[in-house]
């Protein structure tokens, strides 16, 4: 980043007082998950430890997301069906959907579509991390679902600038990116990178936030980034939610690379896009994370309990060729 990049980011990240902060349960977490030593009984006692969110996780290991027919009834048995990557993942996933849940309806930035994108944006990067052999399929989700988390900065705490940055991808039909430039002279990504590092978020998560629009800058470690890069093209083209307006962000040829996709471009997005409907179907699993975000997930009983969609696939299908067709413009476009 040049220097006078740095002083930007120096000065807006200065006049954000009073900082988001992240419940303690999840920073012990983040600390338990850094650290190779942790096992899955220490992730299990420290989730015990906070009711609401034990209530949640299980809710959500329940849902017809996860699809298992019999029910979790622990969070001990959620690590043994889940897995101790997922569980982990989804406790920090969950509790950063509720710290910022509900609605600020005022403003023109409707934070019930952008998480409606980010859930989208975790849930393609998971279903896709099953296509391209990425390991950990826990990760990709809550990297999804954590990518944007600048925006939300933004909407917070730059009221005024934010509101511009969307007039001007309303009004001069502008990608997100390009208006965070016009008008602040950076973007969701730089400020996004400086709140996981403040939140000491997992350096692979602290990445995927920083880099996911042009993961060809890393020089090692671009698969999750361009997993989350690839995810919310996938995201954006079935229009789930919103991403900052109908403009797609460049592609960066090195997102297909990192998984040794060597095609055009253009064809390999194209096949990309032909997960579309899986997603969607995917999308209708994932009402329990939705509901989180809605903050009307309070009330009991509402029936996520009883998906029974049959077992999580986590196959690795071969790649549906040429599945979707693709928009022009989305491959060529100039890329700053
Ligand atoms: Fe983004
Ligand atoms: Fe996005």
């Amino acid at each position: 980043m040049d220097q006078q990049r740095q002083e930007r980011i120096k000065k807006i990240t200065q006049s954000i007082i009073g900082l988001p902060t992240l419940p303690t349960v999840i920073t012990q977490m983040i600390g338990l998950i850094d650290n190779p030593k942790t096992s899955a009984k220490d992730v299990a006692g420290l989730i015990s430890t906070d009711q609401a969110l034990t209530a949640k996780i299980l809710k959500l290991a329940n849902s017809a997301f996860y699809g298992f027919p019999r029910e979790i009834a622990t969070v001990n048995h959620a690590v043994v069906v889940l897995g101790f990557d997922t569980v982990k993942n989804l406790g920090l996933s969950v509790s950063v959907l509720e710290r910022f849940a509900g609605g600020s309806g005022d403003t023109e930035f409707d934070r019930q579509k952008f998480w409606e994108h980010s859930i989208a944006c975790g849930v393609a990067a998971r279903m896709l991390a099953g296509k391209l052999r990425y390991r950990v399929q826990g990760e990709a989700f809550a990297a999804g679902i954590l990518h944007d988390i600048g925006k939300l900065i933004l909407s917070q705490y730059f009221t005024d600038e934010f509101g511009e940055i969307l007039a001007l991808v309303r009004d001069e039909d502008l990608y997100i990116g390009k208006a965070e430039e016009q008008v602040l002279g950076l973007t969701h990504t730089e400020i996004g990178h400086w709140l996981a590092e403040k939140w000491n978020l997992p350096d692979k998560l602290v990445a995927a936030i920083a880099y996911h629009h042009a993961p060809g800058r890393l020089e090692r470690d671009a698969e999750l980034p361009s997993l989350i890069h690839l995810a919310d093209f996938l995201c954006r083209r079935e229009k789930i939610g919103d991403g900052g307006g109908p403009r797609l962000p460049n592609l960066d040829p090195a997102a297909l690379r990192a998984f040794g996709i060597h095609e055009e471009p253009k064809a390999a997005l194209r096949r990309i896009f032909g997960y579309g409907e899986e997603l969607q179907a995917e999308m209708e699993r994932a009402d329990a994370f939705t509901s989180i975000a809605r903050g009307d997930d309070g009330e009991a009983g509402d029936g996520e309990a009883d998906g029974g969609d049959g077992p999580d696939d986590d196959s690795d299908d071969d790649p549906n060729p040429l599945g979707g067709s693709t928009e022009g413009e989305l491959v060529g476009e100039s890329r700053r």
